[in-house]
């Protein structure tokens, strides 16, 4: 893309790791500093049959979550039904896509959102298309990237994988979270942040904890903005320029942790 857009592309290690929990908690983040954020799922696996087609659960909890009123087609453009990686899914089903037709939904909700979150599909490596992977389409929209990860024993290892790839990729990271967390942090979930941030060089947003009031029937999300607004850092701001940081926060410059 040639005029880089603000947003961020929320990613994952895995599938379930709350991708779509925190870009939806994210955008009420930034709703709630007045910034007017849009949500874009470029592709979607496991569409539920509805009268108005093919419907991406994770669409419709987002946009009734946080109240925008974008159309789900324009919002999620390549919507599948087999709960499946999306290349498989489209050659099964016979759906044909193209990355143009992709960016032009892109652009168009920009057009109504100077911020952009970008949830992926699955983890980093998910085929889309024959030589096409999710870091494929990364690279094509050039925006900084979240990794969400679960707190136990193991995420050393899918985190670590993920960001040195994206970093191969050349992907500017904004960071990485932990997602989940049942009860008090054990010896593990305490120490892997560290670890994977000293071989990553990603910083750690913080451990956003399981929470029970989060419900997809009925489009709570619980805690979760709330505790997300304290791990953002200040410096995340710094990626929506075109309308900069609100005032309130442009008067603190201090880097918020
Ligand atoms: N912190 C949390 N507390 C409670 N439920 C959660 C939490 N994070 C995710 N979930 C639930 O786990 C499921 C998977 O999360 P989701 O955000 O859809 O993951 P992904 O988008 O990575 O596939 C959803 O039902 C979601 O509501
Ligand atoms: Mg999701």
């Amino acid at each position: 893309m040639k005029n880089k857009p603000a947003g961020i592309f929320i990613t994952g290690t895995d599938t379930g790791v709350g991708k779509t929990l925190v870009a939806a908690a994210l955008i009420k983040v930034l709703q709630k500093q007045g910034l007017n954020p849009g949500y874009f799922k470029p592709m979607a696996s496991g569409a539920l049959k509805t009268r108005q087609g093919p419907t991406a659960p994770d669409v419709n909890f987002v946009l009734k979550a946080t109240s925008l009123n974008d159309s789900p087609t324009l919002v999620n453009p390549v919507c599948l039904v087999p709960p499946l990686a999306p290349l498989t899914a489209a050659e099964l089903t016979g759906v044909k896509w193209t990355l143009s037709s992709i960016l032009k939904s892109y652009r168009s909700l920009q057009k109504d959102h100077p911020f952009m979150i970008v949830e992926g599909v699955g983890g980093i490596l998910v085929p889309l298309k024959k030589q096409f992977l999710v870091t494929d389409l990364m690279v094509k929209m050039g925006l900084p990237v979240m990794v969400v990860a679960r707190p136990s024993l193991g995420t050393i290892n899918h985190t670590l994988m993920t960001l040195t790839l994206l970093k191969q990729r050349g992907l500017n990271v904004a960071g990485f979270l932990f997602n989940g967390q049942k009860g008090k942090a054990g010896l593990a979930e305490r120490t892997a942040p560290q670890v994977i941030s000293k071989f990553s060089g990603a910083p750690f947003w913080g451990n956003l904890p399981f929470d029970p009031k989060v419900s997809e029937r009925a489009y709570s999300l619980g805690s979760i903005p709330g505790r997300l607004e304290k791990m953002v850092p200040r410096s995340f701001f710094k990626i929506f320029k075109p309308c900069g940081a609100p005032r309130s926060m442009k008067k603190d410059s201090s880097e918020r942790r």
